[in-house]
């Protein structure tokens, strides 16, 4: 789906489908040297790395296994608590493994250093992470990330695997949403 098909529904595009393959590739290059001779397992999170996940992996050189873990992060409201949930672990064992999280967005950070501390706990022999989208001003925790896409001002995204009530995943650019689409 394009901006264009969203009509008055779509806000503000904020990166376009180009900018974000362009920036993926650049990521995988610099992904490829750094991980050299390694045995890689990408771990994806559910469901929003859907995409950065099927682009950035398709941009390797690099021989990698996949695998993907589906965390809950969210009480009541809609925003990070900090308690994580496991709603589907990983098929794959990560100790001795060179683990690379691959994330749509880091927004309060608090969901990842979980992730991080317990890939950690699990014996992977490093773990870093890789987001195509970054909040900086919603930072609650410091993470240390070492490839990021695109740093981004604190409002609510869709698109590129993002989503509003399970919608507009699908959509090929990153972008805000009107107002009246929140309203119920
Ligand atoms: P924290 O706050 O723990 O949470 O870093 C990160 C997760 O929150 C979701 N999230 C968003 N989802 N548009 C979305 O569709 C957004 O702007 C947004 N900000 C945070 C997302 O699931 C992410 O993994
Ligand atoms: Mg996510």
């Amino acid at each position: 789906m394009d901006a264009s098909d969203l009509g008055s529904d779509l806000e503000r595009v904020l990166l376009t489908e180009e900018q974000l393959l362009t920036r993926l590739d650049e990521m995988a290059a610099k992904i490829d040297v750094d991980y050299a001779g390694k045995n890689v397992l990408l771990v994806g999170v559910l469901k929003g790395a859907l995409m950065v996940m099927a682009d950035l992996s398709r941009a390797l050189h690099i021989d990698v296994e996949t695998d993907w873990m589906a965390v809950s992060s969210y009480g009541s409201g809609t925003k990070s608590s900090g308690v994580v949930r496991i709603l589907k672990d990983l098929d794959r064992d990560v100790t001795d493994r060179h683990v690379l999280v691959v994330e749509d967005i880091i927004d309060s950070g608090l969901t990842l250093s979980w992730l991080i501390a317990n890939l950690r706990a699990r014996g992977a022999a490093s773990v870093e992470v890789c987001t195509m989208l970054r909040k900086p001003e919603a930072a609650k925790v410091e993470v240390d990330v070492r490839y990021v896409g695109f740093d981004i001002p604190n409002e609510f995204v869709v698109g590129y695997g993002l989503d509003h009530a399970e919608r507009y995943r699908n959509l090929r650019v990153v972008g805000t949403l009107a107002h009246h689409v929140y309203g119920s």
